[in-house]
């Protein structure tokens, strides 16, 4: 029979939480969550290790769009399980080779505080580096969506940033987002939840439907 492995379960945040509180030092300086990007979104993210080469990408890809995060009113934090000396001279070392500065605060867990608090550290994938977690915050700090990605398989900004953009309209709209919608889209109409709306809805010519149940209409 094949043996259980023994896993070290935390409570892991939920989409619809509100994100755990903590205090921490990052990179720039020490930030207490709950007061951080006031009225803004966050995107909080962990990668495994200081130096290594997936990690280098992701985070020069982070830095590198940081304008368009910006542009959805939404603040960048990262963490990993190394210390605030190894994150400044990573961050050097790629300012120095590529150009790209990493100018967003990255949280040095060396006690695994947030990262526990956040189940970004998945033992049966590494007992000793965070995985590639994104947690997408929303300005009254209520996680709205969570990746999780393991080691050895980077994540895809254009899908980082076209999630957040649709939590974002859907919210404005009071709509739902289709299979790969991006913006421009047409957007689902939320399906009526009793008799009169669902007879409504089979009356209203101004939207696209497939039934009841199925509308489209453009923004
Ligand atoms: C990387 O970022 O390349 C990496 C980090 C930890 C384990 C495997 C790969």
């Amino acid at each position: 029979m094949e043996e259980r492995q023994e896993i070290q379960m935390n409570v892991m945040p939920r989409i619809g939480d509100q994100a755990p509180d903590f205090e921490a030092m990052t990179t720039k300086g020490k930030i207490k969550f709950s007061e951080y990007a006031q009225d803004k979104w966050v995107l909080l993210f962990s990668h495994p290790a200081d130096f290594t080469p997936v990690c280098t990408t992701e985070m020069s890809g982070f830095a590198k769009r940081k304008e368009e995060f910006a542009a959805l009113n939404t603040e960048l934090m990262g963490l990993s399980i190394d210390s605030i000396h190894s994150h400044l001279a990573w961050v050097n070392n790629v300012r120095e080779k590529t150009g790209v500065y990493f100018d967003f605060p990255i949280i040095a867990d060396i006690d695994m505080k947030v990262a526990k608090l956040y189940g970004m550290l998945q033992p049966n994938e590494s007992e000793t580096a965070a995985v590639r977690a994104v947690f997408f915050i929303d300005p009254s700090k209520k996680i709205r969506l969570i990746m999780y990605y393991p080691l050895n398989v980077g994540r895809n900004m254009d899908e980082i940033l076209r999630a957040l953009k649709a939590l974002q309209v859907s919210d404005e709209n009071g709509v739902a987002m289709p299979l790969n919608w991006t913006p421009g889209d047409k957007v689902i109409i939320p399906p009526p939840k009793n008799l009169d709306e669902m007879n409504q809805r089979l009356e209203d010519t101004s939207c696209e439907r497939i039934d009841f149940y199925l509308c489209k209409k453009s923004l």
